[in-house]
């Protein structure tokens, strides 16, 4: 799918789980659920706000991630979503943890025009989902992808974890064999990454071997693009046409708006990010005061290397003259070269931040 340049994408982040994962260092508490109704009010504020003032006209997409947006109550999100303007074939997507998705909800969040459904599968073998701390089992996978399709929703995204110590390559096998079963239309899957400050980075027992990743990408490649789907970003897979519309613009350094607390957001180089926590993100939209923790502008030389880096991990490449001839005869087989673009090989994908250092 193309990138249309006049895309505007809005994020909004729901800082609430049932309990932390502990590989997990995204902004989300367990322990805030009495701020839900407070800290939905605070965000459909804002985006009014927004709107008023004319700083945000038309969405091409939205994406509420977290956290966990299924955990708050369905209708007070979907009052949130009402507000956001919107052009008529928006995507909007809802991220999910498959526990707490009830018919209930896909019915509130279709009627605000959420057509895709993002949920956190991470493993589909028994004893690989309890040692990540997961709240699900594999049945309620099932059971949410069918709620979703019953409901009417029918793009689904299904995330991924891949790499825990207590993980085989057989038991990825069957992850990824149980999870192509399920026929989502996008897969997305991440090695796990030990995240500073986490209780996974205190016990380096339980590190991910690089090898092993290694091996699990690979298999994963092999199986998805085997199943039909297509990789169009190192982690993200999809059946042709139902690449994420939020995700490539992102990668295509679009502009978009980030509401809630720690929610980034990007408009031509600048970028900023909201206070951390929902408290200060609520104080903040009752003082009418601004809810941006820090801000940068990168200069033009800096924004066109981080385009490249991110062009890089997807299946659009970079111009061939953004590496140096010794690199392109170097790196070998761990590139494609198309005419006058260069990508990613399968091989490539594993090393693509060693690559993306070269790029000029
Ligand atoms: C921040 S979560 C939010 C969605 C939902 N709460 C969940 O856990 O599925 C989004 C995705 O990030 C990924 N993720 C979170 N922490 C990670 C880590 N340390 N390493 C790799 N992937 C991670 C998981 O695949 C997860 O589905
Ligand atoms: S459920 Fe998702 S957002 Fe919440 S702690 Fe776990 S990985 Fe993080």
């Amino acid at each position: 799918m193309a990138v249309v340049t006049s895309d505007f994408g809005v994020y909004v982040h729901v800082p609430f789980c049932s309990r932390r994962c502990d590989y997990c260092a995204f902004a989300t508490w367990s322990d805030r659920h009495h701020l839900h109704d407070q800290y939905l009010d605070a965000v459909r504020v804002d985006i009014e706000r927004a709107v008023t003032e004319g700083r945000l006209v038309e969405a091409t997409s939205v994406f509420v991630g977290g956290g966990t947006p299924s955990l708050v109550d369905p209708h007070r999100l979907a009052d949130v979503l009402a507000v956001i303007p919107t052009v008529a074939d928006v995507e909007m997507t809802v991220e999910c943890n498959p526990e707490s998705v009830t018919a209930r909800h896909v019915e509130a969040y279709r009627a605000v025009g959420v057509d895709r459904l993002s949920f956190g599968v991470q493993s589909m073998v028994p004893h690989v989902l309890v040692s990540l701390g997961r709240d699900h089992e594999t049945t309620d996978v099932k059971r949410a992808v069918s709620t979703a399709r019953a409901g009417g929703i029918e793009r689904l995204n299904l995330d991924l974890i891949y790499g825990a110590s207590t993980e085989s390559l057989d038991d990825w096998r069957t992850t990824l064999e149980r999870i192509i079963g399920l026929g989502p239309d996008h897969v997305s899957a991440y090695a796990l990454t030990v995240e500073a400050g986490t209780p996974l980075a205190d016990d380096p027992a339980r590190h991910p071997d690089d090898d092993q990743q290694a091996d699990a990408y690979l298999l994963a490649e092999e199986l998805l693009s085997a199943a039909g789907y297509g990789n169009y970003e190192i982690s993200n897979w999809a059946r042709p046409g139902q690449e994420c519309r939020h995700n490539l613009l992102y990668w295509d350094q679009g502009d978009y708006l980030g509401f809630g607390c720690a929610a980034h957001s990007h408009l031509a180089g600048r970028r900023w990010w909201n206070v951390r926590t929902p408290e200060r993100y609520i104080a903040a939209v009752r003082d009418r005061a601004s809810t941006e923790a820090a801000a940068e502008t990168l200069d033009g030389d800096r924004r066109r290397l981080e385009g490249l880096q991110l062009a890089l991990r997807t299946t659009a490449g970079v111009p061939r003259s953004t590496l140096d001839a010794e690199d392109l005869e170097s790196l070998g087989d761990l590139l494609v070269v198309d005419g006058d673009r260069v990508r990613l090989s399968v091989e490539g994908r594993l090393l693509a931040n060693e690559i993306a250092v070269r790029l000029r």
